[in-house]
């Protein structure tokens, strides 16, 4: 039997984010208030860090004790790989010892390497080109708040990074439409993820015109911190401000995956207003991983 692993938004239909947001409820439930569920008694997570994080550590961590399980944390610094050990040696190995690994790192070959060479699931924790479990626990926040998200609008402000593209790769699976503006240099390659979904904007007002979701995220991702300045000239008219969620639907929620820089893509009043779910959107993130582990290690229950 084939092993399922989780590197793109895509690898799951739509019906299998039907089931994930179902058990996410329950699991989310459960915890709130404070009903032990631990199907996952004995089992072991491996989580390596290649760059930094705090709510995808915290969560995978939390969310394995919680279900009875637990989880080992690896960074590059403190393993082998930090010594230039093949990563192909190093997924023989760690899935020899482990239920399923989680993997945040560089070059997304790197993951799909480590899950050729896997035995057990492997879930992506950011790559340069994705973060899929990061747009699982948005659209979850989004429907918790507003209801079905097909059909709606989705716009994207700033940079055609890791982010936007597992948005990209969401509004196929779940039939919205995003509109997408960037700087020039910093668009999106939407290649085969879901074009006839994204719409493009030169100026970021129209991208967010009649938007139902208003989302961004920092100017500078995790890998291209030589080009910090440079980006800040670039991006500068690339800021959700208030102006910007006025010309949003009415009701129009405010997201990003934090952590974030208030005063660069995002103001301290829009992200710190009353359409801002952003900590919802980074609770959920414990709920919906949780439901992932469930679904990998034991299947649909
Ligand atoms: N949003 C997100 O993945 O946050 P961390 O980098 O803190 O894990
Ligand atoms: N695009 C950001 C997301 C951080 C969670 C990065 O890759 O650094």
């Amino acid at each position: 039997m084939s092993i399922k692993h989780y590197l793109q938004f895509k690898d799951f239909s739509r019906e299998e984010y039907d089931h994930l947001f179902q058990r996410s409820i329950f699991i989310k439930q459960q915890f709130k208030t404070y009903q032990p569920y631990q199907p996952l008694k004995d089992r072991t997570l491996a989580m390596v860090f290649e760059k930094n994080s705090t709510r995808t550590r915290v969560s995978f961590e939390a969310g394995m004790y919680q279900m009875g399980g637990i989880a080992i944390n690896l960074t590059t610094g403190d393993t082998q790989l930090g010594r230039g050990e093949p990563i192909d040696d190093v997924a023989r190995v760690i899935s020899r010892m482990v239920d399923v690994v989680m993997i945040r790192t560089f070059d997304h070959q790197i993951i799909e390497r480590f899950a050729e060479y896997s035995r057990v699931p492997v879930i992506n924790g950011l790559t340069d080109e994705h973060h899929p479990c990061q747009i699982m626990a948005d659209v979850f926040t989004f429907i918790e708040h507003r209801g079905p998200i097909d059909g709606k609008v989705v716009a994207w402000i700033g940079d055609g990074n890791n982010v936007a593209r597992s948005w990209l790769q969401a509004a196929r699976v779940f039939g919205f439409k995003l509109h997408v503006s960037t700087p020039p240099g910093f668009e999106l390659q939407a290649g085969d993820d879901g074009g006839e979904h994204l719409k493009v904007f030169a100026d970021p007002m129209e991208a967010a015109r009649g938007a139902d979701l208003v989302t961004t995220d920092v100017w500078t991702s995790m890998g291209w911190e030589d080009e910090t300045e440079d980006r800040k000239q670039k991006f500068a008219d690339w800021q959700v401000d208030v102006e910007m969620m006025q010309i949003a639907a009415s009701n129009a929620l405010f997201m990003h995956c934090l952590p974030a820089h208030r005063g660069e893509e995002v103001t301290a009043d829009v992200i710190d207003g009353a359409q801002s779910v952003v900590w919802d959107e980074a609770e959920n993130r414990l709920h919906t991983q949780k439901a992932l582990l469930e679904y990998l290690l034991l299947g649909k229950i």
